[in-house]
């Protein structure tokens, strides 16, 4: 069962979430819901966020990217309480798509070599150093778990371009091919 993706101007989108306890219910129940919904809409990564729910969770399967970034081959991750370490202060410019921003897609720049600490959804540590494509997406996804998305890394002047597609989005003008909840309306 997929659940709808909260789109851009929603205010979920911008809270800061809250660490998830053992005591957390359902669980494993909305990690699989968080697949089913990424699948869905064809994503490689979803945050809890972009569901409505202010917790950190993020799940990832970049295997479909593969082809372009072999480091992402298999790789499908639940991180629950994930934490970033930057190994690498070189940024790398990259293009990335949020399935909360339907019909963008920008260049950020974002180092490619983190350490990841986290735990899955049997409360398992894990932690493992991370390159490449797949880094990138565990920050756009942490990213979410801070109310941050990934158009405020990009300039004021990239910004200034698509300030209609933006406000498409949020006005419900945008066409997606997912379940989506748009922002209230104000
Ligand atoms: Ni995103």
């Amino acid at each position: 069962m997929s659940l709808p993706v909260y789109l851009y101007g929603h205010p979920v989108l911008r809270r800061i979430s809250t660490q998830v306890t053992p005591e957390y219910k359902d669980l494993k129940e909305l990690v699989r819901k968080m697949f089913d919904t990424m699948y869905e809409s064809e994503g490689v990564g979803l945050a809890a966020p972009q569901i409505g729910l202010n917790d950190r969770i993020v799940v990832i399967d970049a295997d479909p990217v593969a082809e372009s970034f072999p480091e992402c081959a298999g790789r499908k991750l639940t991180l629950i309480n994930p934490e970033i370490e930057i190994l690498d202060g070189d940024g790398v410019t990259r293009t990335e798509e949020c399935l909360s921003l339907p019909g963008l897609s920008e260049n950020v720049n974002r180092v490619e070599h983190i350490r990841l600490r986290w735990v899955d959804d049997d409360f398992q540590q894990h932690e493992e150093e991370i390159s490449g494509f797949l880094a990138r997406i565990v920050q756009h996804e942490c990213d979410h778990l801070e109310g941050k998305l990934y158009i405020d890394h990009i300039s004021p002047i990239r910004k200034q371009l698509i300030k209609n597609k933006l406000r498409n989005i949020v006005s419900g003008k945008t066409r997606v091919d997912y379940p989506v909840r748009y922002a209230p309306k104000k």
